[in-house]
């Protein structure tokens, strides 16, 4: 593909068909990824990659965690401060705080683009079971075949976070590239343990976020482009 249409072509996806991604073209991905720069090419990151019965498992055990601890959050304050403090379904994320509302333009932004994936998915903004039911995807990976999830040391400060941003972005162009959806996902780094279950993860490295890969379905979900920025907003005029 051209690369102006793999660019535009690449959406979040959020419906995947079951077929499995073949392993030679996950390590051609991967392998295709790994030629993003990187700070002084300290490439701080790892991935663990869950696929078949691990996959299965782990989006159970996430999907768990999120329904339980959406409960606890929908109880009333003391029950939900009980909750907190017993349940072993609260985050247990590497980076705190998980962020609740964003600030000022971003909450907007958030909401923009929550809003318009609602109306595609045909979900009432004041329907919480549905919107629960939708969130509640997220945690098994939008049933995409590959679930995949980075780590980076954070020793290596803000770099690694923009090393990762940057390696990600670039497995998902070659995904797109091959026909492939993803959709980088930071509900996958709300919980740590079901990982640690599964995968002998380096003490040092932390959860970041993880992303859904597999073959797109032709669900409307996935033809959603919700709006960017225009270059007005992007770029900081002189002064
Ligand atoms: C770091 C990161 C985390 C994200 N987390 C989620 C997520 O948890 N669930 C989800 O449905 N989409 C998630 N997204 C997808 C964004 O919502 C999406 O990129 C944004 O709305 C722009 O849409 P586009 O990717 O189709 O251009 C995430 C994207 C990024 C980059």
């Amino acid at each position: 593909m051209e690369f102006n249409d793999i660019v535009q072509q690449r959406r979040s996806i959020r419906n995947f068909k079951p077929d499995p991604v073949a392993q030679e073209t996950l390590d051609a991905l991967l392998s295709q990824a790994l030629e993003s720069p990187s700070s002084s090419n300290s490439q701080p990151f790892k991935v663990a990659i869950a696929q078949g019965e691990i996959a299965k498992q782990i989006g159970a055990e996430l999907t768990d965690k999120y329904w339980r601890s959406t409960e606890i959050q929908r109880k009333p304050l003391i029950q939900k401060l009980i909750g907190f403090l017993t349940s072993d379904s609260m985050p247990d994320s590497d980076f705190k705080p998980i962020l609740g509302k964003y600030p000022g333009i971003f909450q907007k932004r958030r909401v923009a683009t929550g809003m318009g994936l609602y109306e595609v998915l045909g979900i009432d903004r004041k329907d919480t079971k549905a919107r629960d039911e939708h969130m509640a995807k997220n945690f098994h990976f939008f049933d995409a075949p590959v679930a995949l999830f980075f780590f980076v040391d954070p020793r290596m400060t803000h770099t690694a976070l923009v090393d990762l941003g940057i390696f990600m972005q670039s497995l998902m162009l070659g995904a797109t590239n091959e026909g492939l959806g993803t959709c980088a996902m930071g509900a996958l780094g709300i919980w740590r343990k079901p990982l640690d279950k599964h995968f002998n993860i380096p003490t040092e490295y932390k959860l970041v976020c993880g992303m859904a890969l597999g073959y797109p379905t032709d669900a409307k979900v996935n033809q959603y482009r919700p709006e960017k920025i225009s270059l007005q907003e992007l770029i900081i005029p002189e002064a």
